[in-house]
């Protein structure tokens, strides 16, 4: 794995720039990147924040005090909090969140530390994504909020979910880590949900070292997620409620601001590989890819297959073991899935009831993709998957 950060050379004023200023956070650059950033997801807000999984965990939190002191803007049509929150449910301890297993476990994390409670439903078996009538069958009274994933970047059915979410006037949060250079119907995804919560670590299509973007088009939840991400301090010194440090500094802003610049090319040479695995491993019997819509386009921030044992005549862990032998790194995502993990497996006790959940993590392969990744590593690898079918 090799990080897609803009070029030294680009990058090197702009930290010179920080270097001097000493605003080494909450400064112009933060701004820069929010601003751009909303622009490119089409939404109101881009709010950075120091990770992914801190702005998940400050959604849920802001969600919780605005059901307490109501969302100001209910007229806002495309606010979804606001049509929620006004007759829903409000977000309480211990309240329920339906989200799917087969995801990174920084999304029921997000919900735990909020003292809610995950509820695990199973993903399409093409998709690897929430199905919106699975997720639906598993609301009950209990339920506080919906959240979902583009796995893999592949992007989820944002309609569908919208809609559930609409019906049972549920907030629809969306764990967008693999989103930039996603799109839907040709645009970026980002917008459409309650929230949208983007990751710009290493393995993502848009770095900024550490960091994530909370996208959404509620006025209310964009600034409580601000206060939150300090502290709960909204400048008084008299804490609203309980935050975090959440903020992103300054050079992680910068180099995500310029690495957006560059987004499109980054994504198009990732479809390029997906591109080429596709026809290189296209036709081995065995060996399935992810489903991707007609209208959808993928981030690629992983390039996944599913090893079926059958037909490939070997399993996944004995392919992975294949390609480690000949210094071929790939991830084994997500495996074992999060109603399987310490930390989770108790929200899911006594339930067995994950087929296809269990299946994905059990196939599931991610090989090497990024900018380090060209014709002859595709090659390499693609040969090394035939080798090891033939030796079976
Ligand atoms: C699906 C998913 N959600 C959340 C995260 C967490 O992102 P971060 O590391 O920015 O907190 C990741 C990390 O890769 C992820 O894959």
């Amino acid at each position: 794995m090799r990080p897609a950060l803009p070029a030294a050379e680009d990058l090197q004023p702009h930290l010179e720039a920080i270097c001097r200023s000493g605003r080494l956070t909450k400064g112009p650059y933060l701004e820069r990147l929010e601003t751009a950033a909303a622009t490119h997801l089409g939404v109101r807000h881009a709010v950075g924040v120091s990770s992914c999984t801190t702005g998940l965990m400050l959604v849920y939190r802001a969600l919780a005090e605005l059901a307490e002191q109501g969302c100001r803007a209910p007229a806002q049509r495309e606010c979804l909090t606001a049509s929620v929150l006004s007759q829903g449910r409000a977000i309480a301890t211990g309240g329920e969140v339906v989200m799917p297993s087969f995801t990174f476990l920084a999304s029921p994390a997000a919900v735990v530390w909020n003292g809610l409670r995950p509820v695990f439903v199973d993903v399409d078996p093409l998709s690897t994504n929430a199905r919106p009538e699975v997720v639906a069958a598993a609301i009950t009274p209990q339920t506080v909020a919906i959240s979902a994933c583009h796995n893999f970047g592949n992007p989820c059915d944002l309609a569908g979910l919208r809609d559930v979410a609409r019906q049972h006037r549920l907030p629809l949060v969306i764990d967008a880590a693999h989103g930039f250079g996603a799109k839907q119907a040709g645009l970026p995804v980002g917008g459409g949900a309650t929230a949208q919560v983007f990751s710009l670590s290493p393995t993502k299509l848009l770095v900024a070292g550490e960091g994530g973007i909370v996208a959404t088009d509620c006025d209310c939840l964009a600034a409580l997620v601000r206060v939150g991400r300090e502290y709960g301090n909204d400048g008084s010194y008299d804490a609203a409620f309980s935050g975090c440090n959440g903020r992103m500094p300054e050079m992680c802003a910068a180099t995500a601001w310029l690495g957006l610049e560059r987004l499109e090319e980054v994504a198009a040479h990732r479809r390029s590989i997906a591109e080429a695995y596709r026809a290189g491993l296209g036709g081995m019997t065995g060996i399935e890819f992810v489903a991707i819509l007609p209208d959808d386009t993928s981030s690629h921030k992983d390039f996944s297959i599913a090893v079926d044992p059958e037909g490939f005549g070997a399993t996944r862990d004995d392919l992975r073991r294949a390609l480690a032998l000949v210094g071929i790194e790939t991830r084994a995502y997500y495996d074992p899935p999060c109603h399987r993990q310490m930390a989770f497996r108790r929200f899911h006790e006594g339930r067995d009831d994950l087929p296809v959940t269990d299946m994905l993590s059990a196939r599931s392969l991610s090989l090497p993709i990024g900018p380090h990744v060209d014709a002859a590593v595709i090659d390499e690898v693609c040969q090394t998957i035939a080798a090891c079918r033939r030796q079976r």
